[in-house]
């Protein structure tokens, strides 16, 4: 069966013939893999500074964005039967009893840094024609998602940042009218940074929920991704045409910012200009690089006069999974042109190297299985 790995002792990104799985337990679930995204994750573990094959395998089959088709099932499965499309989630518990996290299902929070990740850490990917995986951690898809379900991944990121946003910012009652609300945003500015695939559905994540939203981001407009977010109602600045203080002179109070960048130097140039009360969620994960000088003082000043929170967020837990798959159909209802075009490639499993070694092209590139 043909799967796309790297060989980490050879420095190597190969096609790799790997045997098909095996239904071994009886909640076990065997999956066709019909697409796999390709992220900055599975870019930087080519260049062999990130990633972990599981024990004993030379090799570590990447993959963890994925959409798939279930085979078979195994006798204790409940909810699943060939025929459903399903996405897995990423990460596993670790098997220390003493982990309060892991052992209630939030394995995103481990506490031994024991977790395995699918594709990335310690455990083989769904970049590969099959796979099994136990009922628990696939999310069923509606076929009216077929189209888009592979960004569920990625969508996940915003998902749990804004619910911990929620959950935190309880401290301001008033800003809690209605519990209830689809709109917890309405009336507050978000600013995204960054307008990669994470930044542009972090994007319509914060406009459904009814932001002000800014997105500030390099590129100068007019650019296929600046018209993406603004067709969603967002506002695009570039960082080449304008400051971090223009971007706050047009925004006003910024009661949350979402960092997709990855750019150290931005993101700290953006804390600094976080509004009263405001939230910055960090999801970025940069590759270690020398020290960066930042306007220490001001940010610890802020901080502290402006009740602000800083929020680091890795994904994802069960609901994330199950609220990217209800967003994703709300984005799809309300801007179906604008989220099918998140998706800019789908290729063969042939275009892997290009795919995973070149410079990154478009927004986000899909090898297809089917
Ligand atoms: C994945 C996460 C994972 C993180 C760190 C991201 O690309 O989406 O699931 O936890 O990388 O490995």
């Amino acid at each position: 069966m043909q799967a796309v790995g790297v060989i980490p002792s050879q420095k190597k990104v190969e096609i790799i013939d790997h045997s098909p799985p095996e239904i071994r337990h009886d909640d076990a679930v065997r999956v066709r893999c019909l697409e796999v995204g390709i992220c900055g994750t599975d870019r930087e573990i080519c260049t062999f500074v990130y990633g972990e094959p599981p024990e004993g395998s030379e090799y570590l089959i990447l993959g963890h964005e994925s959409l798939g088709e279930v085979v078979e099932v195994g006798a204790a499965v409940k909810h699943l039967k060939p025929g459903d499309l399903v996405v897995p989630s990423v990460r596993r518990p670790c098997s220390n009893d003493e982990c309060q996290p892991c052992r209630a299902g939030l394995q995103d929070f481990c506490a031994t840094g024991e977790f395995v990740e699918r594709g990335i850490k310690a455990r083989h990917g769904f970049m590969t024609q099959e796979y099994s995986e136990h009922e628990q951690y696939l999310f069923p898809a509606p076929p009216s998602l077929r189209d888009v379900a592979v960004l569920v991944e990625p969508l996940t990121i915003a998902e749990k940042a804004m619910a911990q946003v929620w959950q935190t910012q309880r401290r301001l009652p008033w800003q809690r009218a209605d519990e209830s609300s689809k709109q917890p945003g309405a009336g507050l500015t978000a600013v995204v940074l960054g307008a990669g695939p994470i930044g542009i559905l972090g994007t319509m994540k914060m406009v459904a929920e009814g932001f002000k939203t800014f997105v500030y981001s390099r590129s100068r407009k007019p650019n296929p991704k600046a018209e993406l977010v603004e067709a969603v109602g967002a506002q695009y600045v570039s960082a080449l045409d304008h400051s971090v203080d223009e971007l706050l002179a047009m925004a006003g109070n910024i009661d949350v910012v979402y960092e997709a960048i990855g750019v150290s130097s931005v993101a700290f140039d953006v804390l600094r200009v976080l509004g009263t009360n405001g939230a910055f969620v960090f999801t970025g994960i940069p590759a270690p690089k020398s020290p960066i000088e930042v306007n220490a003082d001001e940010i610890m000043r802020n901080v502290v006069l402006k009740n602000q929170l800083i929020l680091g967020t890795v994904n994802a837990d069960a609901q994330a999974f199950r609220s990217a798959l209800v967003d994703l159909q709300v984005f799809l209802d309300r801007w179906p042109e604008a989220i099918r075009s998140v998706v800019t490639g789908r290729h063969s499993v042939e275009d892997c190297h290009s795919l995973l070694l070149d410079k990154s092209q478009g927004i986000k590139n899909v090898i297809r299985f089917d």
